[in-house]
């Protein structure tokens, strides 16, 4: 049903051919506010026709008007508002999807065009989060609504596999953990090693130098650390992809931070051709006083990369792979100002794609008011989540429908399995 057709013959129904039903049509507005309606009619277009004032004519009109098929039909000054009847506007889109089933809404407004959403992209060796969780349906909602409207969505992970944490990990694992213990229980236990390594290296801050050179040969690719960093990625993937084989959501690539390591340098030469990266305090920052921003520091100035200029290099590549129509983020609202930097930098670029880049940000969660940090042992379990959901559902059919056949089952579908889908 086409809501603006309805309202486009009630007004014709009171004219006397001053204006066509193409005109009326395309004279409708959306109300900025729901409390003026849901379409509305600006009456000035009548003033010169009728020699009235725009606000009378709307009061006459609107008495005219057969309003049996809207909640109301009111004048606001100039204005006609029609409300919708809620009642029969939901009846009528309900039987519209179950007549038209899978196909409802289908659309051919995005013309195939590529989308990469970048969501859940969780860290290796720590537990996947609630906000990953997060990103990981949302980002999947997003794919679902894109593919309906004719665009091609292209679910990319991009995981946090890489950065000087590694190095921490790797002298941890050395100094306290064992090849068993990761085996059994990978995240826990690699987990377990990281946030010891915080609070060994107080008192011994000669750890965080040995963590620096250990990162450093990861970076060089030196066998024993790449071996080890392969190996914490594998487990850590297998003990996610437990979690989205619950959740039936799958992805199109995993292209973590790691992937574009080698491919930093284009970025940071185009930033330097264009004459954006400046020294400042012996760093390499991009200036963004034009976006009202502070500066994107890019380089450290031991020359060390940073989390934006993977971010660069990943926005080339997709830019180029893909030559999208959109470019979107699902990332918690915390890294809102990153983003913004992120897009400034990329617009400065001169990046094809920056201009639709979108940041689609979520509230943070936190515990007694605190933030969420793997590093001091403040985290809430994503799978125990998952659990607790079909557990709390199993204790109220126990409470309300003891006598259920296949509690277990309804329990599970209640608890999170199929809403999630
Ligand atoms: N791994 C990051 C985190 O857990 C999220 C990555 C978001 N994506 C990106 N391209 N920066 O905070």
């Amino acid at each position: 049903m086409d809501y603006k057709a309805q309202v486009t013959n009630s007004i014709l129904s009171v004219l006397n051919d001053e204006l066509s039903s193409a005109e009326v049509y395309e004279k409708l507005e959306k109300p900025k506010s729901l409390s003026m309606g849901d379409l509305a009619f600006p009456a000035f277009s009548l003033a010169k026709v009728f020699h009235k004032a725009p606000n009378q004519i709307a009061t006459d009109l609107v008495a005219k008007i057969d309003q049996t098929s809207y909640e109301k039909v009111e004048a606001k000054g100039a204005y006609i508002n029609f409300f919708l009847d809620k009642g029969k506007f939901s009846s009528q889109v309900l039987t519209n999807i179950i007549e038209e089933g899978s196909t409802y809404g289908q659309n051919d407004n995005g013309k195939g065009g590529n989308v990469p959403i970048d969501m859940s992209s969780p860290n290796i060796a720590k537990p996947i989060s609630m906000g990953h969780l997060r990103s990981t349906v949302i980002g999947n909602s997003i794919a679902k609504l894109l593919v309906k409207n004719g665009y091609h969505p292209i679910k990319d992970n991009h995981l946090g596999d890489w950065g000087t944490q590694f190095g921490k990990l790797i002298v941890a694992y050395k100094k306290w953990g064992n090849e068993a213990d990761v085996k059994k229980d990978p995240i826990n236990n690699l987990v377990k090693y990281y946030v010891k390594f915080h609070k060994e290296d107080k008192e011994h801050p000669e750890l965080d130098d040995e963590a620096r050179e250990t990162f450093k040969k990861l970076e060089d690719g030196n066998k024993e650390e790449l071996e080890l960093w392969k190996w914490f990625r594998r487990v850590s993937l297998e003990s996610f992809n437990k979690i989205y084989d619950k959740l039936g959501v799958t992805f199109d690539t995993y292209n973590g931070e790691a992937f574009y390591n080698d491919k930093m340098d284009e970025g940071i030469q185009i930033l330097k051709d264009k004459g954006l990266l400046v020294e400042s305090r012996g760093a390499q920052v991009v200036n963004l006083d034009k976006y009202k921003l502070n500066p994107a520091l890019i380089l450290k100035s031991d020359g060390a990369t940073l989390y934006i200029t993977r971010d660069i290099a990943t926005a080339i590549y997709r830019d180029r792979t893909y030559k999208p129509a959109m470019n979107l983020y699902v990332v918690g609202s915390e890294q809102t100002y990153y983003f913004k930097q992120l897009k400034a930098v990329l617009l400065e670029m001169g990046l094809p794609s920056a201009e639709n880049l979108h940041h689609i940000p979520f509230g943070l969660i936190t515990v007694n008011g605190k933030k969420l940090s793997t590093r001091s042992g403040r985290i809430i379990l994503l799978d125990e989540v998952l659990d607790d959901a079909i557990n709390l559902a199993k204790k109220q059919i126990e409470a309300k429908n003891p006598d259920l056949a296949n509690k277990d089952e309804v329990a599970k579908e209640v608890g999170w399995c199929d809403y999630f889908r």
